[in-house]
C-alpha cells in the first residue's frame, strides 16, 4: 500500500522560529544578552535548524549527539545522522559564556537572528571530525579546511529563531519543508524523488532524474544554494540554467523547483546520507544518489555513497535511495546510457571532465548537445565571458 506521506526524520517537523508575542519578549531580551556573531556556515545551520530541514534537531549539538555522530554515524538517541552540526567560538569568546544561560546569536551586521539556550560548551575535536566525517585530515579537503578555520570550543543548545536570515534570491522556491510537503499534498503526489546538486544540469544529471521519474509520481529539483567552494559555479547562475533546462524539457505537472539553503560539505558518503535525510523531511520519499555524490577531488570511491546505504536499517532512513551508475551518452546505443545499461566500448561514450567542459565553455564553445542541452550550455558560456 502506497503511505500518504513520509514521516519527517524523528516522526515531528520540528519549528524553532518563533512568532507573536513569544517573539517579540525574547527580541526584547535578546537586546541586553551577551552575543555571539555567526559564520555564513552557521547561520545557514540555523535556518535549517529553524524550518525542520534538520528536523529532529532542534538546536546545534551538543557533545553527546557530536561525539555519536562521529563515532556512529547516529544521535545518541539511536536515529541515523552521520553530519555534526556544530556551532564554534574562540576560547576568548566561550569565557564569557555560561552554560544554562541564552546568548543572543547575531549576523554579521549585528542583527539577532536567535537565541541559544546554552547548555553545554565542550572542545571542537577538529582532527578526529575531519577523519571520522570527512575520511581525511588533509587541509586541501575545502570540508575539512572549513572545520580548521572553525572555533576550538563549541556551544551546544537548542535555538529559538527571532529573525530569519534575509535572502533577496530565489524567493520563489526558497520553500520551507512545510510548503514543500504541502504542495506535494495539493500535487497528489504520493512517490516524490528528491534530486541534491551543486552543478548546472547536464544530459547526465537529466537522464537518472527522467529514469527515477519514470517510477514515481514527482520530481523534486533541489540544488543547494548555500555556501560552495569557489570554483564551483555560482548559485544564480545555475538557477538561469535550471530554469530553462526544466522550462524546455520537463514536464510542469510532474516537476517542481526549489533550493535547499544548506551549505555544501563535500563530505561524499557521509553526506549522502545527510543529503537524503533532509529531502526527507522536505517530504520526498525517494532519493537519487549517482556517481561520486558530494565527492570532491579524489578522496571517496566512485560509488562509496551508494554503499554507505548498506550500514543503515533502511526503516531508519525513512527515504529510498535511488542509486544509478556512471552514466554518458553512447554513440552506438544512439541514447543516454550508463556501465549497467550499455554493453559498448568507452570509446563510443561522450564523456567530458569537469575541467574540458569549463575550458569549452570559457572559449565560448558549445559542449556536444549529447552532453548538454544548447539552452544551458549557452547561459554558461555568456555567463563565462570575461573569465580568466
Ligand atoms: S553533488 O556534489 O551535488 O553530488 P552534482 O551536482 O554533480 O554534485 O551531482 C548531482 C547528482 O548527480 C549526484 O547524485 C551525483 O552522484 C549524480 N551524478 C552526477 N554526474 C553523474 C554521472 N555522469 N553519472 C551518474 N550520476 C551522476
Amino acid at each position: 500500500m502506497l503511505q500518504e506521506t513520509i514521516e519527517p526524520h524523528g516522526g515531528r517537523l520540528i519549528n524553532r522560529i518563533l512568532e507573536g508575542k513569544e517573539r517579540e519578549d525574547l527580541k526584547e531580551k535578546a537586546a541586553g544578552l551577551k552575543a555571539v556573531t555567526l559564520t555564513d556556515r552557521e547561520i545557514s545551520d540555523l535556518n535549517m535548524i529553524a524550518i525542520g530541514a534538520f528536523s529532529p534537531l532542534e538546536g546545534f549539538m551538543g557533545e553527546d549527539d557530536y561525539n555519536s555522530v562521529m563515532d556512529n554515524m547516529k544521535l545518541s538517541n539511536g536515529l541515523p545522522w552521520t553530519i555534526p552540526i556544530t556551532l564554534s567560538v574562540t576560547e576568548d569568546e566561550a569565557g564569557a559564556l555560561n552554560e544554562g544561560n541564552d546568548i543572543a546569536l547575531t549576523d554579521g551586521g549585528g542583527t539577532i537572528l536567535a537565541i541559544l539556550h546554552l547548555a553545554e560548551k565542550f572542545k571542537h575535536n577538529k582532527e578526529k571530525e575531519a577523519l571520522q566525517v570527512y575520511g581525511t585530515s588533509e587541509d586541501k579537503h575545502p570540508g575539512v579546511k572549513k572545520i580548521y578555520e572553525m572555533g576550538s570550543l563549541l556551544l551546544g543548545g537548542k535555538v529559538s529563531v527571532v529573525n530569519r536570515p534575509a535572502h533577496n534570491d530565489f524567493l520563489e522556491q526558497r520553500l520551507d519543508p512545510a510548503e514543500t510537503r504541502k504542495i506535494f499534498k495539493e500535487k497528489g503526489w504520493k512517490r516524490i524523488v528528491g534530486f541534491q546538486t551543486r552543478n548546472p544540469i547536464h544530459r547526465a544529471h537529466e537522464y537518472i532524474q527522467k529514469c527515477a521519474l519514470e517510477t514515481v509520481d514527482g520530481i523534486m529539483v533541489h540544488p543547494l544554494v548555500g555556501e560552495t567552494k569557489a570554483d564551483d559555479i555560482p548559485a544564480e547562475i545555475r538557477m538561469r540554467c535550471y530554469k530553462a533546462l526544466l522550462e524546455n524539457y520537463y514536464p510542469k505537472d510532474r516537476t517542481l523547483l526549489a533550493v535547499l539553503p544548506a551549505a555544501m560539505r563535500y563530505a561524499g558518503p557521509k553526506e549522502a546520507i545527510f543529503h537524503a535525510l533532509m529531502r526527507k523531511n522536505y517530504g520526498c520519499t525517494h532519493f537519487i544518489v549517482g556517481r561520486d555524490h558530494a565527492g570532491v577531488g579524489n578522496y571517496y570511491g566512485t560509488f562509496d555513497a551508494h554503499y554507505i546505504f548498506d550500514e543503515f536499517d533502511p526503516k531508519e532512513i525513512g527515504i529510498t535511495p535511488m542509486f544509478f551508475d556512471y552514466t554518458f551518452f553512447c554513440k552506438r546505443c544512439g541514447s543516454m546510457a550508463s556501465y549497467k545499461t550499455c554493453p559498448h566500448d568507452a570509446s563510443e561514450h561522450i564523456t567530458l571532465s569537469g575541467t574540458k567542459v569549463r575550458e569549452m565553455l570559457r572559449a565560448g564553445k558549445m559542449p556536444p548537445p549529447e552532453f548538454s542541452r544548447p539552452e544551458v550550455a549557452q547561459i554558461l558560456i555568456e555567463a563565462m565571458k570575461g573569465d580568466t
